[in-house]
């Protein structure tokens, strides 16, 4: 049984998509806790109303990184967490909190990596930056998570075709749809191999 956490700052939308899939489709999966630095980020309200336990775990809470490490870790250790999915987060997550959960952490990623990947690379600047480079193709990358941003493996990729009439937000669209149904799979392909 994968016990997840999901860490995310945003609204929370592929949280809600994985919600969903795994309850709908019975997947041997579950998100046990929701982490945010961002203490007015929709996915906290939004993992409430699902009855998940939500955090808001910021830096600034604490005087120090090692309290804050350890925060995190004894959030994911009070509820078994074995799986995190980063969705929309923000933040680059502690090397320790990584080496903890070996190829056990993924990040969804708004472009077909290793292009428009790296610091800076969020949101709306991806699509935007995919647009200014004239690219006739963008998509979803599901990747391991590592001490860099979008570095670590590529797992899974979906593509869509960019029309010469779409904009940043017309592709930021598209690419979501995608993403609501990638991450959910890739999630349901884990459950099926990781049995602890
Ligand atoms: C998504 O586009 C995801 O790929 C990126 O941040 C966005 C989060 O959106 N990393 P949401 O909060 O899941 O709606």
């Amino acid at each position: 049984m994968l016990n997840i956490a999901v860490f995310a700052s945003g609204r929370g939308s592929n949280f809600e998509a994985l919600q969903r899939t795994l309850s709908e489709k019975n997947i041997p999966a579950a998100i046990v806790t929701v982490i945010s630095n961002n203490s007015s980020s929709g996915v906290l309200a939004l993992a409430r109303s699902f009855n998940i336990p939500a955090f808001h775990i910021s830096q600034r809470q604490f005087s120090d990184e090692g309290s804050y490490r350890k925060k995190i870790l004894e959030t994911l250790s009070t509820f078994g967490v074995n799986f995190i999915v980063l969705a929309g987060y923000m933040k680059k997550l502690d090397a320790e909190i990584i080496r903890a959960y070996p190829q056990r952490i993924i990040n969804i990623h708004p472009a077909l990596l290793p292009k428009f990947g790296g610091a800076g690379m969020y949101g709306m600047n991806v699509h935007a930056a995919v647009i200014a480079a004239g690219e006739k193709e963008s998509g979803a990358t599901v990747h391991y998570v590592n001490e860099q941003y979008d570095d670590g493996g590529i797992i899974a990729q979906e593509r869509v075709t960019i029309a010469s009439t779409d904009t940043a937000e017309s592709l930021a669209a598209k690419v979501l749809t995608i993403e609501h149904r990638l991450l959910p799979e890739v999630v349901r392909q884990f459950s099926a191999t990781i049995k602890d």
